[in-house]
């Protein structure tokens, strides 16, 4: 058993230095293997190749869990051990792509004291237009103050480096988020069927999501839809939307779902080519997620220059409505966008930010519209 045992892992890590990572955790992306005793100053990191399978630079300091700042108790979720990024220390990491394929990151972090913490992750080496975005460390959505965000880019090189860089200057050398899990996902690109005009419309394709994280993915606004990490849609606005899975929470269709926890001022859209003079039917599921996201909600559902509302009064324990939206074409390019009215709070103390849950979103052309539909 031991030897069959000695052998897969064998096989698999043959396998992986021989093939790019499509899904999951760098080597080492979790930090469970540490610095050597000798490569420790307290809890700052000596030496760049001290993180096995990282290299880093600047003050980075290698976390315990349970270990205490100030009257703080540091916690990590993911294992025991994380990082914390200092003012402008980054940690990175060499990775096989396949050229020309679409990827998303997915990390967790936690702010420590600064109101307003950031983290520049970006792929280099990148093409003009750099492939890098400056996501906001917020804390508004989660419990435990852990966050997981996703961000996505397109391998332009067969080989590449993951950079996460802390660009802050706090006067206190010991803040800096704190960084656990890093993982990579090959994204599909999805495709329009005969089932659904939309990509990707119930959301299956999307960032890695860690199997223990239970508070789900932020996917932070991009301005590119095509580096999202969320295939076919574009995260509009201000504020992030999370993404779920359906290990932890309550989702309508499949695996995946969206979260729509920041109200108006973050929108979902997808543009899609139409007919001008044809009908078409949006159809969608809104619900809740079963996390104590209670009362009454809605979510705006566009289509070019219409669009309905759709009320859902939560109770918190999962559930789902359906929406629909019967428009006739203006355009060749129909702009379908969703966002949620409200900000709603979960009610367990936590103040966390929540909201409605959609999921399975379709759009069919309507062959024989009864004029009076
Ligand atoms: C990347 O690919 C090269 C060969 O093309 C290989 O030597 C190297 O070990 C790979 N690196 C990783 C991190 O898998
Ligand atoms: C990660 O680091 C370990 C220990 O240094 C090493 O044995 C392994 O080959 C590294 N993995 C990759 C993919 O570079
Ligand atoms: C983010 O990092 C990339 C490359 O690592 C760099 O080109 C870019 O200027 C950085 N952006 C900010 C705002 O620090």
């Amino acid at each position: 058993m031991e030897k069959l045992k000695f052998l897969i892992v064998l096989f698999l890590s043959t396998f992986q230095a021989a093939f790019s990572i499509t899904d999951g955790l760098l080597p080492n992306g979790d930090f469970e293997h540490g610095p050597k005793p000798s490569q420790l100053k307290g809890s700052e990191v000596v030496g760049t190749d001290a993180i096995p399978n990282w290299t880093v630079s600047g003050f980075v300091e290698y976390i315990k869990s349970g270990q205490k700042q100030g009257d703080m108790l540091l916690i990590v979720p993911e294992g025991a051990f994380a990082v914390r990024l200092g003012n402008e220390a980054s940690i990175k990491q060499k990775v096989n792509f396949t050229k020309g394929s679409f990827y998303s990151i997915t990390f967790s972090a936690a702010r420590t004291c600064a109101q307003e913490e950031k983290l520049n992750v970006s792929v280099v080496p990148t093409t003009e237009d750099a492939d890098w975005g400056v996501i906001p460390i917020q804390t508004m959505y989660g419990s435990n103050g852990w966050e997981s965000f996703a961000c996505g880019f397109r391998a332009d090189f067969p080989q590449g480096e993951i950079v996460i860089h802390n660009p802050g200057v706090a006067e206190d050398p010991a803040c800096g988020p704190l960084i656990d899990s890093v993982a990579l996902r090959v994204l599909n690109p999805p495709k329009r069927t005969r089932a659904n005009l939309l990509k990707n419309g119930n959301f299956e394709e999307g960032p890695y999501v860690f199997p223990k994280a239970s508070w789900g993915v932020l996917i932070p606004p991009h301005i590119e839809d095509s580096h999202s990490p969320l295939p076919g849609w574009i995260v509009e606005s201000l504020k992030a939307v999370k993404y779920i899975d359906s290990n932890h929470f309550s989702v309508p269709e499949g695996q995946r779902a969206i979260e729509l926890v920041a109200g108006k001022e973050s929108a979902l859209a997808q543009v899609v080519i139409t007919t001008i003079g044809k009908t078409y039917d949006l159809t969608f599921a809104v619900g809740d997620a079963n996390n104590a996201c209670e009362g009454s909600m809605i979510v705006e559902a566009f289509a070019g220059r219409d669009s309905v509302q759709v009320s859902y009064q939560s109770k918190g324990k999962g559930g789902f409505i359906r929406g629909k939206l019967r428009f006739k074409a203006v355009s060749t390019r129909t702009r379908v966008r969703f966002l949620s009215t409200f900000y709603t709070m979960k009610n367990d103390n936590s103040g966390s930010l929540c909201g409605p849950v959609l999921d399975d979103v379709k759009l069919l052309s309507v062959r024989y519209p009864s004029p009076h539909a």
